[in-house]
């Protein structure tokens, strides 16, 4: 089994920015723990940050018959971007939308998603460990869906 892990713009600067929300791990703390526990629950997966709303456009159509989930961190693309949200729509693959941050508990605009029509299940406010929560998820979901598929 696969899965995509798809980051959004300024994930890059974990670490650097707004420590206090976002942590003082880097993002490449982030690509380290999702590969580590890939190993240990025995999944292969593939790990993608862009800054660009059309490369992660692109990123979502390439998962289509590549991979069999999603788990995709949108941010700031998760409050306005439609494009991304037919993306995941169009590839019809189970998606799990996360943040880092609890973003319910911030800004009145955090609050709307774009991209959860398209998910099945959010994790926010977790920090890191809300993609290996989602990574769980979706091997559950996947095994038991496609059991002996790889
Ligand atoms: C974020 C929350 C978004 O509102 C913000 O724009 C981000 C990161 C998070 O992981 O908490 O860049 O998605």
């Amino acid at each position: 089994m696969k899965i995509f892990v798809i980051n959004g713009p300024n994930l890059n600067m974990l670490g650097i920015r707004e420590p206090s929300l976002y942590g003082k791990r880097s993002y490449d703390d982030l690509c380290s723990l999702i590969n580590k526990h890939a190993d240990e629950i025995g999944v292969s997966v593939e790990i993608f940050q862009t800054n660009s709303e059309g490369r992660m456009v692109d990123i979502i159509q390439s998962a289509y018959k590549s991979c069999d989930g999603i788990v995709i961190n949108p941010a700031a693309y998760t409050h306005t971007s439609v494009a991304i949200l037919d993306a995941l729509k169009a590839v019809d693959l189970p998606a799990v939308e996360v943040h880092i941050s609890d973003v319910e508990s911030r800004e009145d605009f955090r609050k709307i998603s774009y991209v959860r029509a398209a998910c099945v299940k959010t994790i926010a406010g977790k920090g890191f460990e809300g993609y290996t929560e989602a990574m769980d998820f979706l091997a559950e979901l996947c095994f038991s869906a496609c059991s002996g598929k790889k």
